[in-house]
């Protein structure tokens, strides 16, 4: 990476709405812990966004999803169907339940779990007694459905909900990257049993550290906000009913990540016009192909993302890394694919072949909120002098 000043960030927040005012106010009434104001709000306006009824704060996208899977009854030794491509967090999460993931290829036009392929393993399994399916290969039963809603685009949910339903599936939407995005005109996160955000520092609005989970049902609602504050069941007398967890958020978090999400229109605007303009900057460039947006999607655009094909390009996707980086631009490649992760060996992995192109070929471009058109501008000259003549 380059020394010089002007370094152009890949994804960096952006604190310009009221984030100073309601931190002083944490520390001016001395709410700084798990309890406080901030939290609740915070909660409501998630909820509010995802269209979902309710919605439980936890301190990181990872224990939302934790919570999330427990509620649906994941147990260990059952299995869990999500995507190869990923970010690691949501097979983590799988594996604290004991359970194990199963994966699926991704596409390659939006880079999300294959409907086809999904449909294709669901189709190969049998069914157990209680009905659901079981595994053929690891004679594991299948529990859920874990969606992943990649880089800001959503997961094809048609697909996803259809094939849930005809095997009795519940569906958990791991939507920690793109909050604002839309499925046919609904947000994500809400369009499942549960929806899962994450609030970390590079996502489109950040808590500093934290996640939610939000859900139709008051009652899983209930149960993970329970599940979250160590499941006491007596407030006074230090009674608590089963094993939780402490994935309490601080009101100091709720307090940044309620002034972020007050300009939660605003960022998506800003990301929507960093997108169209690499989409019109990068156009013509051969062997790159600029990220792409369903008929039926709305993305959020959260992580800007090309595909460099190395022959057509003349260069592969690791020495433009390289070379950008060289310029002080920062870039990164997509996930290792899961099923090849010395973490998650000996999970099943259903005719993986698209990922491990995807994560060669991929590239995520610098593409903060906070983005000028002039570091815009720097970022599409250096890959337009690196493309071939
Ligand atoms: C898809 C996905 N799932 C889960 C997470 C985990 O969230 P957190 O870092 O808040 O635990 C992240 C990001 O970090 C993510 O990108």
């Amino acid at each position: 990476v380059s020394e010089r000043e002007d370094i152009i960030a890949l994804c960096q927040p952006r604190l310009d709405g009221r984030e100073r005012d309601y931190l002083l106010e944490c520390l001016d009434t001395n709410w700084v812990s798990s309890a406080g104001p901030f939290v609740g709000r915070f909660e409501e306006a998630v909820a509010r966004a995802a269209e979902s009824r309710w919605a439980v704060a936890a301190n990181s996208g990872t224990a939302a999803l934790h919570l999330a899977l427990v509620c649906a009854g994941v147990r260990p030794g059952d299995e869990v169907v999500m995507p190869a491509l990923t970010f690691i967090a949501p097979a983590n999460a799988v594996r604290y339940t004991g359970a194990w993931p199963a994966f699926v290829d991704a596409e390659d036009d939006y880079y999300q779990m294959d409907g086809d392929k999904l449909a294709d393993f669901l189709e190969s399994c049998r069914r157990g007694r209680d009905g659901l399916p079981v595994n053929p290969a690891t004679g594991r039963p299948l529990k859920a459905i874990m969606v992943v809603h990649h880089l800001g685009h959503p997961t094809d949910m048609e697909a996803v909900g259809r094939l849930a339903q005809g095997h009795g599936l519940t569906v958990i939407e791991d939507a920690s990257e793109a909050l604002g995005a839309r499925h046919e005109g609904r947000p994500v996160g809400g369009l499942g049993a549960m929806g899962c955000f994450s609030f970390n520092g590079n996502k489109l609005i950040t808590s500093g550290g934290g996640g939610m989970l939000v859900c139709g049902d008051e009652g899983l609602a209930q149960r993970a906000r329970h599940l979250s504050t160590t499941a006491k069941s007596d407030p006074v007398e230090f009674v608590h009913d089963t094993v939780g967890y402490n994935y309490r958020l601080t009101n100091l978090a709720a307090a940044l990540g309620l002034a972020q999400i007050e300009r939660l229109e605003e960022k998506l605007a800003a990301k929507r016009r960093i997108a169209a303009r690499y989409g019109e900057g990068l156009a013509g460039l051969h062997g790159l192909r600029p990220m792409a947006q369903a008929p039926w999607a709305e993305s959020s655009w959260w992580m800007y993302t090309v595909r460099i094909d190395r022959g057509r390009f003349g260069r592969d996707s690791r020495e433009v890394l390289n070379r950008l980086g060289r310029l002080g631009i920062q870039t990164r490649p997509l996930w290792q694919p899961l099923n090849l992760s010395p973490a998650h060996a000996g999970s099943y992995a259903h005719k993986i072949e698209k990922a491990p192109l995807l994560h060669s070929q991929c590239l995520c471009l610098p593409c903060s909120a906070g983005l000028t058109a002039g570091e815009q501008d720097r970022v599409i000259e250096a890959l337009s002098g690196l493309a071939r003549a």
